[in-house]
């Protein structure tokens, strides 16, 4: 177990000054003490303004600079994200150290508040706005901390634009993930926890999926990610790192206690994930729900997928960083193992939700496939990880109630808040 990050002094990282050179406590030399209280107000603000605006940080002393014996300090990019902030706060909760690295194009800087309020002590958490394409500020990233580990979660991820946009992908996925390997290399840290996918395996024949069943991506989401992943390999044969890449199924649910949800930006609506279908219509936003193929082979004709809660989710990760060992790589599937139909998921919406969603059939989705769900065993053996909170209507009440109450997710978009 890690020790407590709470009550913790600030080390004296400073380049050309530091709180340790003044001396509070002489009783005789008030007119000096005065001064230097004054002093020491202004050191503070410039402090924080610095803090606040990253380009200054350099000169700051900063306690996430200096490693600390029983402190695990993970960097988690795209930690304004979805999965990101739920890994953070869970990371957090856990006493780890944590810095989020996020150029907002997608997450919420709501999120990241949210996250600062729960953790206000120094030396918790750092939020460094920051794009990961920069391979110059990420390298400055990697020099003015002490990173122990990287959880790499920060990318676009969404099945149909990447159809539409291809570079995007190629570019934000595959080589944004470079960038951050070369960082690691660069800087010596050396453990990785990936964020991958199940649609690196495109649509295999045979169910359920094994970490051993080929992958062969149908769309430049699943093939970005499969890049990644073997650029990750390659380079851990090389450089002794401790890898896990886990293979998310399709991902629900939001914090039980209701303090983070999934908002993904408006315009990215029509690309959306069936879960934030099924909420905006609910809230009116959209006018029902479009199920698309009813004349599958699967029992009620309907699609299925494998859910996971986030919940489970980020303690898969926190597993995985716990097992990570030098000179290993761990792939592994997470997913509950059981198939759900998009009709099930589409009752267990109306029941979440209380409303009466208005449902329209269409014919097939061209490229979708019938029936897609994990095989767990690998993940459960390995890391004693099994989904323990994963129940289609649980999960979806949970988030529900987050949506119903933040009805314009995180509120006022970046723009006014930086
Ligand atoms: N949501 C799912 O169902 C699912 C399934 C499988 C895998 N994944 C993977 O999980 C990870 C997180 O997904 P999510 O659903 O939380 O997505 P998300 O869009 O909510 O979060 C991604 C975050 O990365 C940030 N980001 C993107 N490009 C960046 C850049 N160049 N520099 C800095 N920050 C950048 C975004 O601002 C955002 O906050 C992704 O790697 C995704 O591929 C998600
Ligand atoms: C985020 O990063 C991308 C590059 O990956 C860049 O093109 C985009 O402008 C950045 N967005 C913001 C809001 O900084
Ligand atoms: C991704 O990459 C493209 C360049 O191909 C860039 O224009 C875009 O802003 C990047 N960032 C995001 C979040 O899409
Ligand atoms: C595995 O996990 C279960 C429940 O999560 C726990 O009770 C058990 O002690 C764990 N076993 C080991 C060997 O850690």
């Amino acid at each position: 177990m890690l020790p407590s990050n709470r009550n913790r002094q600030q080390p004296r990282a400073g380049r050309s000054w530091s709180f340790s050179e003044m001396d509070f406590s002489d009783p005789k030399r008030k007119p000096r003490f005065l001064s230097k209280l004054v002093m020491l107000a202004f050191l503070t603000a410039m402090c924080i303004l610095m803090l606040t605006h990253p380009q200054y940080h350099s000169s700051c002393p900063s306690v996430f600079a200096v490693r600390e014996p029983g402190v695990t300090h993970v960097l988690v990019t795209g930690g304004a994200g979805y999965i990101g902030s739920h890994a953070a706060l869970r990371l957090l909760t856990d006493s780890y150290r944590v810095t989020i690295v996020d150029n907002l194009s997608r997450g919420n800087i709501g999120a990241i508040k949210v996250l600062q309020k729960l953790f206000p002590q120094p030396g918790r958490l750092q939020f460094i706005y920051a794009d990961l394409g920069d391979a110059k500020s990420v390298n400055r990233i990697f020099s003015e901390n002490a990173f122990d580990a990287v959880m790499h979660f920060a990318a676009v991820a969404y099945v149909g634009e990447s159809t539409l946009e291809p570079l995007r992908y190629y570019h934000n996925i595959t080589a944004n993930t470079l960038v951050v390997l070369e960082a690691m290399a660069a800087h010596g840290v050396k453990t990785l926890i990936y964020s991958s996918t199940c649609a690196t395996y495109g649509e295999p024949e045979k169910m359920p999926i094994t970490e051993e069943t080929p992958q062969v991506p149908i769309n430049p989401y699943g093939k970005a990610k499969k890049m990644a992943e073997e650029i990750i390999l390659d380079f851990s044969k090389s450089a002794d790192l401790a890898v896990m890449i886990l293979r998310y199924f399709n991902v629900i649910g939001s914090d039980p206690e209701g303090r983070l949800g999934e908002a993904p930006r408006p315009e990215l609506r029509e690309h959306g994930r069936i879960s934030g279908a099924c909420f905006d219509a609910a809230l009116g936003i959209i006018p029902g729900l479009k199920v698309k193929g009813t004349d599958y082979e699967t029992p009620d004709g309907t699609c299925i997928r494998d859910y996971i809660d986030v919940t489970d989710l980020v303690d898969a990760h926190v597993k995985a960083l716990d097992k990570a060992q030098r000179g290993k790589v761990g792939i592994y599937n997470v997913g509950t193992g059981k198939g759900r139909s998009v009709k099930e998921f589409v009752d267990a919406c109306k029941k979440a939700t209380g409303a009466d969603i208005k449902i329209d059939y269409f014919p097939r989705r061209p490229g979708d496939y019938a029936e897609v769900y994990s095989d767990p065993t690998k993940i459960n053996r390995d890391l004693n990880w099994t989904a323990q909170r994963t129940d289609l209507l649980e999960s979806l009440r949970v988030a529900w109630r987050w949506q119903k109450l933040h009805r314009s997710g995180y509120g006022a978009p970046l723009a006014a808040t930086i």
